[in-house]
């Protein structure tokens, strides 16, 4: 572990970083030079902690992790809720493995890293073990929920057919109606929600068809090379982050991690790249690798100077950072559902639809814990209101579910702000009907030779995913170590215009 290179950057950087920072003091107090490493990992997400992962294995040491947060995991975060003597870990963040691996096809590596740190998980079973609710309290409608399973097959069957043809891509919306899916009830309107936008966190409006099939199929979908169709729902008390802290920690040295430390601005030319933090820090390197969620580079939270080319903002403009939020409520008395899951169907589409029950002895048994989801643009609706008031109106929908029981005050109430939390700016990219594959690759293209680009939104078959932060950690940092070890290469390419295959005509 302790590799002849990395000794010397200990060394020589130590020295180094000692010099410059009394230097640097000396000069100009608000610029302190601390080190001067050959690549800079902006981000310590599941893509940041692999490529470093990468680049250690390719045998490149002199890199830095610089990460705004005081831990590593990224998007990976718990909250501890309940009242004392009953309290729980529970995820801000991603909670599934999704797709662990059946057949003979490739295992999913998130599930790989969880099994070989023995994060503990639970099978969630999201299809066979639901309740369901309308305005008026229980009623079943789980024919329609079947139906909607299928038709969320039958929506993949035809996005592929259009794939084979080289056809143009739709919307999701165009893409049901085209199959004979026309959901009018708000029952219906709740099943579709459930098979569409609780996993895109995305209405099929806003979604491209043929993304949203293709990304299924390649998660879910053994048949076409993908996991299994298994979600298994970490349960952990360490926190589902506990798996990349413990890969983290079998190889990161103190030096290779900046923790508390955001950036503000990353300057770079085709011979290097400086980074400056929120303390005036600035850091030296020949490459750095991005990060930041799409979300983050959307928002200009960061600045790039020069401004990054028009192929590159183009593409992180076309992709979307959608939201996904959970809201957790405790209460003292059972009064819910003895299901895993539920749907509420409400007169307004995405309307506090979808419930989850954790007091089951196969997850938090005793806890009294539930938690219901919300998406897209109604996340965004209930980031710019109260905690209280958002509590009311959740407990006005269980009141509706439930007319015949004077529902208890919760004993905790919990949600992250996704959306508007300046590190993240949401939660998962989703990919619209106006993003096509040329502006996928610009995405993930390098500028200038030295910057590069890595995270869940880079990955052509896995965006929004864990696995596909993974992916991109791991093929991106691949390239990079390959870069450095040839003395420095063109990167990954880019496309200079995404131009119409068939012009307009006027
Ligand atoms: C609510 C929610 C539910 C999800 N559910 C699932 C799920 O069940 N299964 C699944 O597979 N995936 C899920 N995901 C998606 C998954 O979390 C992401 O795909 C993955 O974590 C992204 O990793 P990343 O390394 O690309 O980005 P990030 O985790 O965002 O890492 C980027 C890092 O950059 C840091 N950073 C940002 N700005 C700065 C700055 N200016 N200076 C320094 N550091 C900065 C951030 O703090 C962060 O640590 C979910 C995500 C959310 C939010
Ligand atoms: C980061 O900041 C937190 C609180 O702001 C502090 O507790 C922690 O020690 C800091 N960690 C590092 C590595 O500086
Ligand atoms: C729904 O499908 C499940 C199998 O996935 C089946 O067991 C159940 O009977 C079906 N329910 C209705 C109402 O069609
Ligand atoms: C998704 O998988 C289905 C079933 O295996 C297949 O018919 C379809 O072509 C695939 N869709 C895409 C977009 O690849
Ligand atoms: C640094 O970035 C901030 C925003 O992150 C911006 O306001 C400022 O102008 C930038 N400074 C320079 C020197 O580019
Ligand atoms: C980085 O900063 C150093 C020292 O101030 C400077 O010499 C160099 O030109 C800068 N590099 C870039 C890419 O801005
Ligand atoms: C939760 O589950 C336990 C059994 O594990 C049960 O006794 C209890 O009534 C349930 N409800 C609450 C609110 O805890
Ligand atoms: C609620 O009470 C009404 C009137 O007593 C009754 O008709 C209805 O079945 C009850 N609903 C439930 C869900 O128990």
């Amino acid at each position: 572990m302790f590799t002849p290179s990395l000794f010397r950057w200990t060394l020589l950087g130590c020295l180094y970083a000692y010099a410059t920072r009394v230097s640097a003091r000396s000069i100009r107090s608000e610029t302190i030079k601390v080190a001067d490493p050959t690549v800079l990992i902006l981000g310590g997400g599941v893509a940041g902690v692999i490529a470093a992962r990468t680049l250690y294995e390719n045998g490149i040491t002199d890199f830095i992790i610089v990460e705004a947060r005081d831990e590593l995991g990224g998007r990976m975060q718990t909250e501890t809720i309940g009242v004392p003597g009953n309290e729980w870990v529970v995820e801000r963040g991603p909670n599934w493995v999704q797709g662990t691996q059946t057949g003979d096809g490739p295992e999913n590596p998130i599930w790989g890293l969880v099994k070989k740190h023995g994060v503990k998980t639970q099978a969630n079973d999201w299809y066979g073990s639901m309740t369901t609710y309308d305005e008026t309290g229980y009623v079943d409608y789980l024919d329609v929920f079947n139906d909607s399973s299928n038709e969320y097959t039958t929506l993949t069957v035809a996005a592929g057919a259009r794939v084979q043809r080289q056809l143009v891509d739709l919307n999701a919306r165009s893409g049901y109606s085209l199959i004979g899916s026309k959901p009018q009830t708000p029952a219906e309107k709740a099943c579709e929600y459930y098979q569409f936008d609780w996993e895109y966190a995305q209405t099929p409006e806003e979604s491209s068809f043929i993304a949203s099939s293709w990304g299924n199929n390649f998660t879910y979908d053994t048949d076409v090379g993908g996991f299994s169709d298994t979600n298994q729902m970490s349960i952990d008390q360490r926190g589902f982050k506990y798996f990349i802290q413990a890969e983290a920690e079998e190889f990161l040295q103190p030096q290779q991690l900046m923790l508390n430390s955001t950036v503000t601005n990353i300057t770079y030319s085709s011979s290097g790249v400086n980074v400056t933090l929120t303390d005036g820090t600035l850091l030296v390197a020949d490459y750095a690798l991005c990060t930041f969620s799409l979300g983050v580079l959307q928002n200009d939270d960061v600045s790039f100077e020069p401004s990054l080319p028009d192929w590159k903002q183009e593409a992180i403009q076309s992709m979307v950072m959608a939201t996904y939020t959970k809201i957790f409520l405790q209460f003292e008395d059972d009064f819910w559902f003895g299901t895993q899951m539920a749907i509420y169907a409400d007169t307004t589409r995405g309307r506090y639809p979808v419930w989850q029950n954790m007091n089951l002895t196969e997850f938090f048994p005793g806890s009294g814990i539930v938690f219901v989801t919300v998406t897209g643009e109604y996340s965004v609706r209930i980031e710019a209101l109260s905690d209280e008031q958002v509590q009311a109106e959740v407990m006005g929908v269980l009141q509706a579910m439930y007319p015949n029981v004077t529902i208890p005050q919760p004993t905790a109430f919990y949600f992250p702000r996704w959306h508007t939390n300046p590190l993240f700016r949401g939660s998962y990219s989703n990919w619209p009907a106006s993003f096509f594959n040329g502006h996928h690759e610009n995405l993930r293209a390098t500028v200038d030779q030295r910057l590069w680009f890595a995270g869940e939104a880079t990955s052509l078959k896995y965006f929004g995913f864990l696995h596909g932060a993974y992916f991109e950690g791991l093929d991106v940092g691949m390239s990079l170590a390959e870069c450095i070890r040839a003395g420095g290469c063109a990167g990954l390419a880019h496309i200079p215009e995404i131009t119409n295959p068939y012009p307009y005509k006027t």
